[in-house]
């Protein structure tokens, strides 16, 4: 399992339930990454979607609490356990599976991943939400750094950590 964020220079990921930034690379980089793949999601994050929609060509794992929840065009699951097996009995194709948020899913479920494309941003943002520093996290290591490129903001680059 692999998971994919973007996050700023303090590793924060969101502000009252937005991302941080618009960053076109970066958007066009995970469409091309998850498309036609598996992604798990917390139900927050799902809601943060234009009209609450799933991802297109991508199967949605949805993660809540909430027994009563139906979305049309997503897979239910009322704990990290249960989207771990919806996304294996739907995988019979062997896709890859991306954990893409938010702070509350990466959290609980980064023990479960072996990689994860993080896209960096060097600037500070107001945010509430945080993903873990994976530079102070002794099971990860960096296994690949792109160019610095460049957005509204400023610089960013993409960064891929590995369990070691
Ligand atoms: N920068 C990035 O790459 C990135 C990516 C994704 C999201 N984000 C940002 O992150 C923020 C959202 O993160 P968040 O942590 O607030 O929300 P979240 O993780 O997307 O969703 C939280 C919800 O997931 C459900 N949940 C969490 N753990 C569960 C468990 N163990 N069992 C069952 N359900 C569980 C609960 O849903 P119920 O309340 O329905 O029970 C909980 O309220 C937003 O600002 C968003 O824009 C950033």
């Amino acid at each position: 399992m692999k998971m994919i964020v973007a996050v700023d220079s303090n590793w924060a990921i969101g502000y009252e339930g937005k991302l941080l930034a618009r960053n076109k690379e970066d958007m066009k980089f995970f469409k091309e990454t998850t498309i036609n793949n598996i992604v798990i999601m917390g139900r927050k994050t799902l809601e943060s979607f234009p009209g609450g929609n799933p991802l297109k060509d991508r199967d949605n794992i949805v993660i809540t609490r909430d027994d009563s929840y139906t979305r049309e065009g997503v897979y239910i699951a009322h704990s990290v356990k249960e989207a771990v097996d919806v996304s294996e009995e739907i995988n019979s194709d062997n896709r890859e599976v991306y954990v893409i948020g938010g702070a509350s899913i990466y959290e609980q479920m980064l023990d479960l991943c072996d990689e994860i494309f993080v896209t960096k941003m060097d600037y500070e943002y107001t945010a509430d939400t945080y993903f873990p520093n994976l530079d102070e996290d002794s099971r990860f290591t960096v296994s690949y750094t792109s160019e610095d490129k460049e957005y509204p903001d400023g610089k960013f680059r993409f960064i891929t950590y590995s369990k070691k």
